[in-house]
């Protein structure tokens, strides 16, 4: 049984259709990327998966359980965490503060009068772990907003790991970023994969990035899977090539 599986997921807005019938299934310890034009609906895939947004129709499930349509605090507690594309770190606190309150986003409790400090151990536990696997360590104490954009962009990983997901979905994690930025990103994020062996749903727009990182490749063309498989397949793959009219480099 697959990890996350996806059947018929539709969503509309009006008469757009911006997820059409898509159906994929993502592994245990695979990272899977999702490509596509602008607009294709990749972001709006990852809202419907972590709850940010409704699904119109169709079926979610993660470890054999139906998701579809809970709210997105309750899909962080089950095990999936994000990254937005749109970054969201609070530029005044550490780094350590802002993985530490992602931390406790997906474990806190709301009211636990007597478990506090032990809550904000195991939080803080959890954040120093999660930026040590992202090679953050040595930034730790710095406000998120001093950070270089690359390892901002990493933080934000960090934060999402910090939850200790069993799937992280990143989208788009080296948008902004120069192309050294992204090479250094990259090298990062590939050695916390390979490490790690975490479950990865990848929004991104950079194809080297995609082939350096992606064990397989989902294609979304308005709304729709035009391609699933191998990278060398999908990139051969006529309808792929059409959609980003003229191909890959
Ligand atoms: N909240 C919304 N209201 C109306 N249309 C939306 C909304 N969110 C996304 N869309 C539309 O859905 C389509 C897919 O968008 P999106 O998922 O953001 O694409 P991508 O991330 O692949 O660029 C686009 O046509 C977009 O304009
Ligand atoms: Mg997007």
């Amino acid at each position: 049984m697959a990890l996350l599986e996806l059947d018929g997921v539709t969503r509309r807005y009006g008469a757009l259709v911006a997820l059409d019938q898509v159906a994929m299934a993502v592994e245990e310890g695979e990272v899977r990327a999702v490509i596509g034009p602008n607009g294709a609906g990749k972001t709006t895939l990852f809202n419907v998966i972590t709850g940010t947004v409704k699904p119109t129709a169709g079926s979610i499930r993660f470890a054999g359980q139906p998701i579809a349509g809970l709210p997105s605090h309750q899909i962080c507690r089950l095990g999936l965490s994000r990254t937005f594309q749109i970054t969201s770190l609070f530029p005044e606190m550490s780094a350590r503060e802002n993985a530490r309150l992602s931390a406790q986003a997906r474990h806190g409790r709301r009211w636990q009068p007597f478990g506090g400090a032990h809550i904000f151990e195991e939080a803080s536990a959890r954040a120093d772990a999660a930026l040590k696997q992202l090679g953050l360590s040595g930034i730790a104490d710095t406000p998120a907003g001093l950070l270089s954009h690359g390892d901002q962009r990493l933080l934000e990983v960090a934060m999402a790991l910090a939850q200790q997901p069993r799937v992280l979905l990143l989208d788009e994690p080296t948008q902004g970023l120069s192309v050294e930025e992204t090479q250094q990103a990259v090298e990062t994020l590939a050695g916390f994969l390979k490490t790690s062996g975490m479950t990865v749903l990848l929004v991104e727009h950079d194809m080297e990035v995609v082939f350096r990182l992606a064990h397989r490749i989902t294609v979304l063309h308005r709304g729709a899977v035009i391609a699933d498989g191998a990278p060398d397949a999908v990139q051969a793959d006529k309808a792929v090539q059409e959609a980003y009219l003229g191909g890959f480099e």
